[in-house]
């Protein structure tokens, strides 16, 4: 069974945070390891007359769900059900909780989440949605509500609420991150610093596609005023930010920004024989003569690391070394998708060296060598050869790391 906190928030107004650690999960989105679990979060208000719930849980914990809520209130009280965001990690449990409501609840939500909502359950579910407009303020059970959209943090229907006497940020996807941390908030740095690491992947996973709607948005969250005055921020995955609640999107613009860590340079390649690894041998050398400090990740018939770990590794590295095998006349499959991967989800402007071995007709350096050129990285070299290394390849390697680093800065 998966754990469930119901723990209160707040006494004033009445708040609570429920959430269930999913360590079942082994692919978000079908798609993203994480061996590391998620949770999901929702919260529950319960002020003057009215009674709110913010957001649910993955539909596969419908029936948890329900028991939890039911703890803290008869579903039939519930008079509003706010949607941030229709991701089925969020709304999957939506439909029985409106069942269970009766559907007297008011639903609130964008037009794309109304729009989205009726896609995945039907026209009943939205047969009661308010739509909200960006920057709306709306007086419910004596609180002001003031919903603010924030699109592409995660999907175009995504908004957040803030709650202007209690200075509350229910943020949904913003602010959260992949792990089942012990805590339900921040107040623990161990805690914390267990778990930024899996934000940073979560970021780049799930929203990196649109890393510059991150910096976009919390811009303007920050031009409003909210972000700064904020008492607490509570996302819909992972810790509630209380004790420092800026930290969690100052850690979101750096890695939207791409803002390096001092020398971590990213190594990444694949080498079924051992041809690339010599080569990659010399360049971590050569690495390490100018202090920089190497992460590897390799692809070989011994290991295969997870494509999100080493798009997690992308934003705050201050360069990256590809090395990869020619296969079928193509770049080897492992580095194939990899690349893919990173163009898509983590396209920065950072310095790449491309380092390539055939064995009859090099194809991956110059593959490599033409995506690059049209992404956002920069093209340092591409230093590509035929079976073992001789010493001019050797010197060749050398050289390439030494022009990534003086790029490097
Ligand atoms: C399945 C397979 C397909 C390959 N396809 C090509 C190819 O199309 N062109 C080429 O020049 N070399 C090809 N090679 C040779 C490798 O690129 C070459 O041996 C290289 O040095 C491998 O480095 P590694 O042992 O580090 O992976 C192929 C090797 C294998 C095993
Ligand atoms: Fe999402
Ligand atoms: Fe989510």
């Amino acid at each position: 069974m998966p754990e469930i906190w119901v723990e209160k928030i707040l006494d004033e107004p009445e708040l609570y945070i429920l959430r269930i650690d999913d360590e079942r999960i082994k692919y978000f989105e079908a798609t993203w390891d994480i061996p590391e679990g998620i949770t999901y979060n929702a919260y529950l208000m319960k002020t003057g007359d009215a009674v709110v719930l913010f957001d649910a849980w993955k539909k596969d914990y419908t029936e948890e769900f329900l028991e939890t809520l039911r703890k803290l209130v008869d579903p039939k009280e519930i008079t509003h059900i706010i949607i941030h965001h229709t991701e089925p990690d969020h709304s999957g449990a939506i439909p029985a909780v409106l069942e269970a409501n009766g559907y007297r609840a008011q639903l609130i939500g964008t037009t794309f989440a109304k729009r989205f909502m009726e896609g995945f359950y039907g026209e009943k579910v939205v047969e009661n949605f308010y739509t909200i407009k960006d920057g709306e303020e709306r007086n419910i059970g004596g609180k002001t509500f003031r919903f603010i959209t924030v699109p592409w943090l995660h999907w175009p229907d995504t908004m957040i609420t803030y709650v202007v006497e209690d200075k509350l940020i229910f943020s949904c996807d913003a602010g959260g991150g992949y792990g089942i941390p012990e805590a339900i908030d921040d107040s623990d740095e161990e805690v914390v610093k267990r778990y930024l690491p899996h934000v940073t992947k979560y970021i780049v996973t799930v929203i990196g596609h649109y890393h510059k709607y991150i910096v976009q948005n919390i811009k303007k969250l920050k031009s409003l005023g909210i972000v700064e005055e904020a008492r607490m921020i509570l996302p819909g995955h992972g810790l509630i930010w209380r004790k420092n609640p800026m930290r969690i999107f100052e850690h979101y613009e750096r890695v939207g920004a791409g803002i390096p860590e001092k020398d971590k340079i990213l190594v990444i390649y694949d080498s079924m024989y051992g041809f690339v690894e010599r080569r990659m041998e010399v360049v971590i050398d050569e690495l390490r003569k100018h202090g920089k400090k190497p992460v590897v990740y390799r692809f070989t018939d011994k290991e295969a690391p997870a494509v999100s770990d080493i798009l997690g590794e992308v934003p705050d590295s201050e360069a990256i070394i590809i090395g990869a095998s020619t296969y079928e006349a193509e770049i080897h499959p492992r580095i194939r998708y990899t690349l893919y991967e990173i163009l898509d989800k983590a396209n920065y402007e950072k310095p790449v060296l491309i380092v390539g071995a055939f064995g009859w007709a090099g194809v991956a350096g110059k593959k490599i060598e033409t995506l690059i050129t049209r992404s956002k990285f920069d093209l340092v070299d591409v230093v590509e050869s035929r079976g073992m290394p001789r010493s001019e390849d050797e010197e060749k390697l050398r050289e390439g790391v030494r022009k990534l680093v003086a790029w490097a800065g």
